[in-house]
């Protein structure tokens, strides 16, 4: 069994579970995910990995309640235990000392852009990080994401905090405004990485984006998380979930994310 040491209510659909789970903790690197699985009779679920503390041998992921499984993750509290937890799985983030690199998380998004920043920083790079959210009350980590990048920007939807707008904004006027960017990361809902793959195209900057909002059992089998890259089919739990976002055929990857969104309104109903 996998205990929860820590439980963090971060806005009513948003929790931090801190998992002790010492062997994840001692592999997990940047931008890997977890499938966990609360008891025998429940359905795996990927999650993102948005900190790990080898020392403690935790893993800690940020969850938003969106379906059957997630609400019931949500209701745990720390001290109670799941029954698997699995990982890491996928493939590392390409961590380099690149230059100056732009870090971008959208929603809950910004929490797997967490240790792809600290990593990016620890090699090196001069790291501008740019988070969002819909309104403040969904922000999140604003005060981990300040600390491991050179400058915070920060965007909310309905003008509640910070830039009135979309992340895409402040990445615009960055790449308009600062010379040089050599590589982009963008993590959210996949229509904001689609925005974040168009803001930097005509500016040429790679920019990688993480395919884990596609993803249904995370491995390998169900087929769901099923991507077009540069024409080439491949499986975001398997051989990503990063890949070139200049590449994804983004109306694919749309189409398969709402792929299971009807089966899920009847088990909620
Ligand atoms: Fe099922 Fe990748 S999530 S095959």
């Amino acid at each position: 069994m996998y205990r929860i040491v820590r439980k963090e209510v971060m806005s009513p659909v948003i929790k931090l579970m801190e998992i002790e789970a010492p062997e994840v903790a001692a592999k997990a690197q940047a931008g890997q995910f977890i499938i966990l699985r609360i008891d025998e009779e429940g359905e795996r679920i990927p999650l993102t990995i948005a900190d790990f503390d080898r020392t403690r041998g935790t893993i800690t992921t940020i969850f938003q309640e969106v379906g059957y499984t997630t609400r019931r993750l949500g209701t745990l509290e720390a001290g109670d235990a799941l029954a698997d937890f699995v990982g890491p799985l996928g493939q590392p983030s390409e961590i380099a000392n690149y230059g100056r690199v732009v870090c971008v998380g959208g929603g809950v998004g910004v929490a797997p852009v967490y240790p792809i920043a600290r990593a990016l920083k620890e090699a090196g790079n001069e790291v501008i990080a740019i988070i969002g959210a819909r309104t403040k009350e969904l922000l999140i980590w604003e005060d981990e994401m300040r600390a491991v990048s050179s400058e915070l920007l920060v965007a909310t939807d309905d003008g509640s905090y910070g830039h009135h707008g979309f992340v895409t904004d402040l990445l615009k006027q960055i790449l308009e405004e600062r010379g040089k960017v050599a590589r982009v990361w963008g993590i959210g809902p996949v229509v904001m990485m689609r925005a974040v793959a168009e803001t930097t195209r005509p500016f040429g900057v790679p920019t990688i984006v993480s395919m884990n909002p596609i993803m249904v059992d995370g491995t390998g089998m169900c087929g769901a998380c099923r991507v077009s890259v540069g024409g080439e089919t491949k499986f975001a739990c398997v051989d990503g979930p990063e890949f070139d976002g200049h590449q994804v055929d983004w109306q694919l990857a749309l189409r398969r994310m709402n792929m299971y969104r009807e089966e899920e309104e009847r088990i909620l109903k």
